[in-house]
């Protein structure tokens, strides 16, 4: 078992040397996965629209450069919450992490610690709070799922301050699921349940792909987390995903919760005071990756209207559409102090489990230093509208000066 343990990371350890953008990581990813696990990550609700638009608003962007700088060692190191990291790319919370590969949301705690960053775990990653922090030996910060109400949400609440979560990040935008047609196809009916009806053309999926079954077999996949019931928390099910949270609901979290606590999925500026009003710290503009309401607005379009309502009382990070660390750094001149990223790093654990989520950041660290380089930008600290050019529709205010 060990052998074959070594075997597979040895595998993986070559491949990520052959991920060269996040195209690259997808490409492998949709290889190696069985269909239905690979359009759980690539996939999102209804047209898959919005998804679409988010991606789409990075490519509108134009850059405005500083020629002749001098600047060849930009600084992308900033703080969130107070805590120093290195890059200003955060794995977003996902669900069925544990699908991807056996590495799971340990590994890719593991590197993102490795490489200067953070994680955030989902309710529904299919690994545990206490698991992750036994078996990555770094504490992520915990997003919040409770289709059981506050007694649920301060359950699992307990459960992650117990295990030294400082960061609570609550998802508002998924009062219900979204409509997800290629998980639909392939017979899992939402919350993600296999029709029994389905489980012959699923398992001859799982039979073309012997290296993802094999690698999952090797290292002794389950789909619920230890210590955890079926339902909820660290169960690899996503079955407690639908969560009506209201304002009063999430204010009432934040007096419970000591930490820092994060209102993620707001898309107005009205929002983004709500989240303010209810104590947030920090909000991430986010559509969900396009997974829940098609039509919501690319939340690269939203970010200058939250920045504008909320950025002098709390931080703003963003999520949607991030391929390219040009993308990171478009995102900061626009306000974002950091973003987060779901299908890539996903993509990558699935290639190359966790190297394949170390290289992808490197990729991403790398893409930033020549962009920001190009630009003839010192810092991250220093980005700001005036970075890029005007466009009445991004919203953004071109300014003459720095
Ligand atoms: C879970 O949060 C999902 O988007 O599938």
């Amino acid at each position: 078992m060990t052998q074959g343990r070594d075997l597979f990371a040895r595998f993986d350890a070559r491949t990520a040397e052959r991920l060269h953008n996040v195209g690259d990581a997808r490409a492998v990813a949709r290889r190696r996965l069985p269909p239905v696990v690979f359009d759980y990550i690539d996939g999102a609700a209804d047209d898959e629209i919005t998804m679409r638009r988010n991606v789409g608003a990075f490519a509108d962007i134009e850059f405005r450069t500083k020629m002749a700088s001098g600047e060849t060692d930009p600084v992308l190191g900033t703080q969130v919450l107070g805590t120093p990291i290195d890059l200003p790319v955060i794995l977003a919370p996902c669900g069925l992490v544990r699908l991807m590969h056996a590495d799971g949301a340990a590994g890719a705690a593991r590197a993102a610690a490795a490489r200067g960053t953070l994680s955030v775990l989902s309710t529904v990653a299919g690994s545990s709070v206490e698991e992750v922090v036994a078996d990555a030996g770094v504490t992520p910060w915990f997003q919040l799922y409770a289709a059981g109400g506050r007694p649920e949400a301060e359950q699992l609440c307990g459960r992650a301050a117990a295990a030294g979560v400082e960061v609570l990040v609550i998802t508002v935008d998924t009062p219900t699921l979204g409509n997800r047609e290629r998980d639909v196809r392939h017979g899992v009916a939402p919350p993600l349940r296999i029709d029994p009806r389905n489980a012959a053309p699923l398992g001859a999926q799982v039979l073309l792909r012997p290296r993802w079954a094999l690698q999952l077999a090797a290292t002794g996949i389950r789909l619920a987390g230890r210590g955890t019931g079926l339902r909820g928390h660290g169960s690899g099910l996503l079955q407690s995903v639908a969560s009506p949270f209201s304002w009063d609901d999430i204010a009432h979290l934040r007096r419970r919760w000591a930490g820092r606590v994060v209102v993620k999925g707001v898309l107005s500026a009205d929002d983004g005071r709500r989240a303010v009003d209810a104590g947030a710290d920090a909000v991430v503009v986010s559509n969900h990756g396009g997974r829940q309401l098609d039509g919501a607005p690319a939340t690269l379009r939203v970010l200058p209207e939250m920045v504008d309502a909320v950025g002098d009382d709390i931080e703003v990070y963003l999520d949607g559409g991030v391929r390219r660390g040009s993308h990171v750094v478009a995102a900061l001149a626009l306000g974002a102090r950091a973003v987060l990223i779901g299908r890539p790093y996903l993509y990558a654990l699935a290639a190359a489990g966790e190297p394949g989520v170390m290289r992808i950041l490197d990729v991403l660290r790398a893409e930033m230093r020549r962009t920001m380089t190009l630009l003839g930008c010192p810092s991250v600290a220093e980005l700001g509208p005036s970075w890029v050019r005007s466009d009445d529709q991004l919203g953004v205010v071109e300014t003459a000066g720095a």
